[in-house]
């Protein structure tokens, strides 16, 4: 079976946007980079996502290591908080990246994305094109960087004055080719045979006045020259209040996390926890991000499904090692396959300086693929949220440990995962391409997180079989979503189901109406079987359940 030319990252994109999984946001007036909606099946399909993780975090959470359910309780907190809230937990200060510009063009980056852009960048493969960079496309992109070449003036000036005009004009070497070249001829006077690797060849093309500036950097949309990175807080602002000169400066929150803290007395106070307790809470996060990428991995406006786990100071490794090891096996619950997942324990020296461990779950997405991207972040954060909002706050958020009569801050675990990267997840596990089935991109979605779990098609529209199959949707739809499907031949049907990633499809025929049997087709294997119409339900049922 061939695969399309077609990157899957764009088919899968494409495939979303056709059969409505997922929209760029305000499209009719060209869209606003970083922003993307759900549309039917994207909005379906995740909210089975975020449902299955509060059922197994909240209403049904993991055993602990005792065998005993832990307790977790669930919180819906604001989207804007008070302002000093993100004064303690250190975002108004540090929740930053690192910012360059293109003084050409304007282009914003951010500046640990630049060398992956450059990679992705139209003129760059142009140019690595005319170097005759072996196996650009399958290596990694680190190796791409890192590959040593042997550099040729004479085709880099023939590129430079031909494609390089239309594709880089900022670009040094197409300003000013004399210049730019004599730098790399001086430089590689010693050897010139001698290869060089491809990200400094890069930087010579983009350099007209080394001694002054040194080696630059060019700009992965025009080649121009990037400005010194900057900080840039990522933090959304607004205004509450009506009258301006008494409003006040408030914040989206970029993160559910710092919700729970400020309710974490209340919870306390409240709702009989005890220690180890966890509250969980999905919504809402807002970061103004320099370079949204990739789909819906990287947006401004996302969903976060995050726990704080709270626990004695002593016992907080423990819960750490307990939290990666569950949030893996719950992923691989959801149909991810083990292969595919990566703990990626962050290296002490670049851990936060409050934390004592942090581990990334990662996921082989096809635009990192062979390596892995972040999908959740577990971390252990001491006490450093509790203590931060009890100094800022003056709220004293001690807990009282009745039975062993002593006080202290708990401290804390925290899993926290994307529901919008989630969902991404899903779609990059699920999509598959087989040319010999009705539709050659189908998705296999777990049966229960499936938007659609069960087609209903009459045979024809005629003879009676509408209204069986009628009859049967009406009855079926109070248990499971199903889709109710009467236009065009049986196959294309089947097609659109499979594109949809609805696991069973039943067929009401002429047999129906003599045996009251029927036809389900499984989606994964293609196959049809017979049974009984009154059995549609709990077969359904049963095969949700595995
Ligand atoms: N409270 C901790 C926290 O927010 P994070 O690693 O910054 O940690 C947690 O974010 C998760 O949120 C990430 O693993 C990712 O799944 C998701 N996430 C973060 N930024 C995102 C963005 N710009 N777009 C989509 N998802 C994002």
């Amino acid at each position: 079976m061939s695969e399309p030319e077609t990157s899957l990252m764009n088919r899968l994109v494409s495939l979303c946007k056709r059969r409505g999984f997922v929209y760029p946001a305000s499209e009719i007036y060209g869209g606003l980079n970083g922003f993307w909606d759900f549309g039917p099946l994207g909005t379906q399909l995740k909210n089975n996502l975020r449902d299955a993780w509060w059922r197994d975090t909240v209403e049904c959470p993991p055993l602990g290591p005792d065998g005993k359910p832990l307790s977790i309780v669930g919180l819906d907190s604001t989207i804007i908080q008070h302002p000093t809230t993100w004064e303690a937990s250190g975002h108004v200060g540090g929740f930053t990246d690192p910012m360059q510009t293109c003084r050409k063009c304007k282009k914003l980056y951010r500046a640990d994305h630049v060398d992956d852009m450059l990679l992705e960048s139209e003129w760059v493969q142009s140019f690595a094109e005319a170097m005759q960079v072996a196996a650009f496309g399958n290596m990694q992109l680190g190796a791409v960087l890192k590959n040593r070449i042997v550099f040729d003036a004479a085709k880099a000036l023939q590129w430079a004055q031909r494609k390089g005009k239309k594709l880089a004009p900022g670009l040094a070497l197409v300003r000013n080719p004399s210049v730019t070249l004599s730098w790399l001829a001086e430089d590689m006077a010693a050897n010139p045979t001698e290869p060089v690797a491809f990200s400094d060849l890069l930087r010579y093309l983009a350099t007209e006045q080394k001694t002054r500036t040194g080696l630059q950097m060019p700009c992965p949309n025009c080649g121009g020259d990037l400005t010194e990175p900057r900080q840039f807080n990522l933090m959304f602002e607004s205004h509450v209040g009506v009258v301006e000169a008494d409003a006040l400066k408030v914040y989206l929150r970029p993160e559910t996390a710092q919700g729970i803290f400020l309710q974490y007395k209340n919870i306390v106070d409240t709702s009989r926890v005890k220690i180890p307790f966890g509250v969980a809470q999905v919504g809402k996060a807002f970061r103004n991000e320099v370079t949204p990428r990739n789909f819906i991995f990287r947006v401004r406006e996302f969903e976060q499904m995050e726990i704080e786990f709270f626990c004695a100071p002593e016992d907080g490794l423990k819960w750490y090692e307990f939290w990666v090891a569950e949030r893996l096996r719950w992923w691989e619950s959801c149909g991810v396959a083990k292969e595919n997942l990566f703990r990626h324990i962050i290296k002490p020296e670049d851990l936060a300086h409050y934390s004592k461990g942090t581990s990334d779950i990662e996921y082989r997405y096809p635009f990192t693929a062979p390596g892995f991207g972040e999908l959740e972040g577990v971390a252990y954060r001491t006490d450093y949220d509790l203590k931060q909002h009890q100094t800022f706050s003056k709220t004293n958020l001690e807990y009282i440990d009745q039975e062993e009569k002593r006080r202290y801050l708990p401290h804390v675990v925290e899993p926290s995962s994307g529901l919008t990267r989630g969902v991404l997840v899903l779609l990059c596990e699920a999509y598959q391409y087989d040319e010999s089935r009705p539709s050659p991109e189908w998705l296999k979605i777990k049966p229960s997180l499936a938007p659609i779990k069960l087609g209903i098609f009459p045979l024809v529209n005629k003879d009676g079989m509408p209204e069986v199959a009628e009859k049967l949707y009406l009855d079926l739809r109070k248990d499971f979503v199903c889709q109710y499907d009467a236009k065009q031949s049986i196959g294309k049907r089947y097609a659109r189901m499979d594109e949809a990633g609805t696991p069973y499809c039943v067929t009401i025929d002429g047999q129906t109406l003599t045996d009251q049997t029927v036809t389900i087709r499984d989606r994964d294997s293609a196959q049809q079987e017979r049974i009984a119409l009154d059995k549609v339900r709990g077969y359904v049922a049963m095969k949700l359940k595995t």
